[in-house]
């Protein structure tokens, strides 16, 4: 096991009607408030006015700023930037997913400093103060509710690129399982899909010794497996849902990277999907996951086997340790097939015929990954083998 420092301030309050919290937590602590939300799905169901109400009860002056697209906009970062200084603003609500929370931590972090604020994504400028963000979840997937980080695309250079600092984990965040309702199927699974591979980012490692995260990671993995195939069945079903917006803060607020290196490889190989072509995040993952998966098996035979046996029951009797590996690979496929999920650039309906563009872009800050290290050559087979 590695030394590792593990820092996870956000105050959560989870459950049936936990908007009620809202109230109390902003109250008395900030004056005006930057309510970030997303294109418009909060006033089609319940979350904007339920938390309208709680502001207002508290007595907040409340500045809006709508519109967030998925994959956020740098552009609509600085136009809250702009609204954040020009406001006074001393709390940036994000209600809404993954887009409007890491638009919220960038605006967050503008807010507080004179440099443009892409230049903390380009790694100009070292991360030292913002403001603090609350958030009213509505969709469970990133696990930006409680994470590191903040992903933002400048459309004009096409690159999508993150900035990570403790200073961005939210103070707050309300996670009402009911609220993730509303969601349509292929979100549901798209952030399904994104949950695992959080896991999936620090389960395939190299570092040894590493048994409880090891454990944690596979209890996560199929906790998220078997309510996906309840929602599938039943997408109401109350307890399905709040397992799985539970795991997906788990999944990514470092716990289970307790001492062990991490990959990210295939994220990088994902963000250039969406940055080049729009594509839904979860969507990128389960499109390079298993392309990913094939190519690097080899270089950890143990942890592809143990993945293989302990989440999908493969019987490492009588058979070749690579051809448990193989399975293990194949069953995860054909569960991403069961939820509906493109697992081919094909099926998403993405271009097969950029790969040198995709990787050239997925190595403009170098090389990268850590249970194998992927130059550009590696993400050319990779995007390939996704084909
Ligand atoms: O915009 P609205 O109208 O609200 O609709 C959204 C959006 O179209 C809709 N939606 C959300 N909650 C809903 C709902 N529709 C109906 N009912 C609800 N309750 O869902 C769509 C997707 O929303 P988005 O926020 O884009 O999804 P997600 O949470 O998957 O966020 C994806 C972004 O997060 C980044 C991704 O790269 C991507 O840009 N990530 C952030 C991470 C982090 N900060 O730690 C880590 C991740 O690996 C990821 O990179
Ligand atoms: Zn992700």
């Amino acid at each position: 096991m590695k030394n590792f420092s593990f820092y996870s301030p956000t105050m959560i309050k989870f459950g049936r009607g936990s908007i009620i919290n809202l109230q109390k937590l902003v109250e008395g602590r900030y004056k005006r408030v930057l309510l970030h939300y997303g294109g418009g799905s909060i006033k089609k169901n319940v979350i904007y006015k339920q938390t309208m109400e709680q502001l207002n009860t508290a007595g907040v002056q409340v500045f809006e700023l709508g519109g967030v697209k998925p994959n956020p906009a740098l552009s609509r970062v600085r136009e809250g930037v702009r609204l954040a200084k020009e406001n006074n603003i001393d709390l940036v609500l994000a209600v809404g997913g993954g887009s409007v929370i890491d638009s919220a931590k960038a605006i967050a972090l503008g807010a507080m400093s004179d440099s443009d604020i892409w230049d903390f994504f380009l790694g100009k400028e070292s991360v030292e103060k913002a403001l603090p963000v609350g958030v009213v979840l509505t969709i469970p997937a990133t696990g930006s509710e409680a994470s590191m980080g903040s992903v933002v695309t400048n459309y004009d250079e096409r690159q999508k690129l993150a900035v990570n600092h403790d200073i961005l984990r939210p103070v707050f965040a309300i996670m009402d399982p009911e609220y993730s309702m509303t969601l349509p199927k292929e979100q549901t699974f798209s952030g399904v899909m994104d949950i695992l591979s959080h896991i999936f980012e620090r389960y395939f490692t190299n570092t040894e010794n590493v048994e409880l995260t090891d454990r944690l990671s596979e209890a996560t993995i199929k906790t998220v497996i078997n309510n996906a195939y309840i929602l599938l069945k039943n997408p109401d079903d109350y307890n399905a849902r709040a397992e799985i917006m539970l795991a997906g803060t788990i999944a990514h607020n470092g716990i289970l990277g307790m001492g062990r290196e991490d990959d990210w490889a295939s994220h990088q190989l994902g963000h250039q999907l969406s940055a080049l072509y729009g594509a839904t995040h979860g969507e990128t993952l389960g499109v390079i996951f298993p392309a990913w998966m094939k190519y690097v098996y080899r270089e950890n035979l143990d942890i592809f086997n143990k993945f293989a046996v302990n989440i999908f029951g493969v019987s490492a009797f009588g058979n070749t340790r690579e051809h448990v590996a193989l399975e293990g690979i194949r069953r995860f496929e054909e569960f991403l097939k069961k939820i509906g999920l493109p697992r081919t650039l094909t099926e998403a309906g993405l271009p097969t015929n950029e790969f040198e563009r995709m990787a050239d872009l997925a190595v403009s800050m170098g090389s990268f990954g850590a249970l194998k290290t992927i130059d550009r050559e590696d993400a050319i087979n990779i995007y390939k083998l996704a084909e």
